[in-house]
């Protein structure tokens, strides 16, 4: 079994942060939503991964490596225009062969294991009628902006349409999808769709075509497509609450820690309460500030004489005098200043490099 994640999309609804960053590296609870991805591959006993790239490619090579950090085999493919999903499948033929794998959105986040996904999959293929796909859903209540799944009576698939005007169910086809070799054929065999792209959708719909089993599990946890900052805030929030709290920065004893906090080595808390769940980065500096609830302060960046909650701030970003940060996304290396006293509560998506002085 193999995996193909996908990290090359254009990341529209994250700009500007996805001017200058890929969106898969957008960290969550200060780890890239990407590295996750790779994770749950390693943890599902996958190592051989191929990552699909796109325009960030030199960004993305750069941060998963040779997938040796993770315990994996990485092996970069890259996609010279964002054609749909089916279009990386079909790009990605030398690398697959004819194994079986996992095919997962590089933005998506799951909160369950995928082990038991592949594992019945697996168990499914050695059985009597075996199955040439696996497809993963959720209930939602906006289906019209997912692929949508119709079944029968029994639970098999009848049919998939992708984003619907008038959704027949609301059960939503989550990031994770497993197939066999004859997935190949049916990304050769499916035309454009109106947006323009070669859909997954569409060609899980032709295996049905082509009387081919595809089963389908329901997902139990929670599922989070987090190209967007609300859904990304989301997501950082639910990782937050479940860290394991630990202390390795300096804190001193003007300063108040509650709650789940991790707090990195390098890190320097000065005279500031901090309220979990919230991490600090790495030799970040927080001084004379409230950081509050779902809040993840990147790598060597400081928050002085301000107020930040539900956030999440990365890496070397400055955040000063400002009297209450909230629900924002900070890029890299921005800073954020107030010149005059003016109270009022700020809600940002910063890109990198950017200054904002909110006089
Ligand atoms: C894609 C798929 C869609 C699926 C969704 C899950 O949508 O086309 O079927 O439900 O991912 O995140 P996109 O992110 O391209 O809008």
């Amino acid at each position: 079994m193999k995996a193909l994640i996908l990290a090359g999309g254009a990341g529209t609804r994250l700009r500007p942060i996805t001017h200058t960053s890929a969106k898969q590296l957008v960290p969550v609870a200060n780890k890239p939503i990407l590295f996750y991805g790779v994770e749950a591959m390693v943890s599902a006993g996958i190592t051989e991964i191929g990552v699909i790239v796109g325009d960030t490619r030199v960004e993305v090579m750069g941060a998963l490596g040779d997938g040796s950090q993770f315990g994996a085999k990485i092996t970069f493919i890259a996609q010279g225009q964002p054609l749909g999903l089916a279009h990386c499948v079909l790009i990605a033929a030398d690398f697959l062969g004819d194994d079986d794998f996992v095919m997962y959105l590089g933005d998506n986040l799951l909160e369950q294991d995928l082990g038991a996904f592949v594992r019945a999959f697996e168990t499914a293929r050695k059985g009597a009628e075996p199955p040439t796909a696996q497809i993963l859903l959720k209930q939602v209540p906006d289906p019209h902006r997912f692929g949508i799944a119709e079944l029968d009576s029994s639970g098999n698939v009848i049919r998939l349409v992708e984003k619907p005007a008038d959704p027949p169910t609301d059960l939503a086809l989550v990031g994770v999808y497993l197939f066999d070799k004859t997935i190949n054929e049916a990304v050769r065999a499916i035309a454009p769709s109106p947006r323009g792209e070669l859909e997954i959708t569409d060609a899980i719909q032709w295996l049905v075509d082509q009387g081919r089993r595809v089963r389908c599990e329901r997902l139990t946890g929670w599922w989070i497509d987090t190209g967007k900052l609300t859904p990304l805030l989301e997501a950082n929030r639910l990782l937050l609450e479940v860290i394991e709290p630990r202390v390795d920065g300096d804190v001193d004893e003007a300063s108040s820690v509650d709650g789940r906090v991790v707090i990195e080595a390098g890190a320097v808390v000065r005279n500031s309460s901090l309220r979990g769940p919230l991490v600090i980065g790495r030799d970040a500096h927080i001084i004379d500030s409230f950081v509050g609830p779902f809040t993840a302060i990147g790598n060597g960046c400081q928050v002085i004489n301000s107020e930040v909650e539900h956030s999440v701030i990365m890496e070397r970003s400055r955040v000063i005098d400002i009297p209450r940060l909230e629900d924002s996304l900070i890029g890299k290396e921005a800073e954020v200043t107030r010149s005059q006293k003016r109270p009022r509560a700020l809600r940002l998506m910063v890109g990198d490099h950017c200054q904002i002085d909110t006089e």
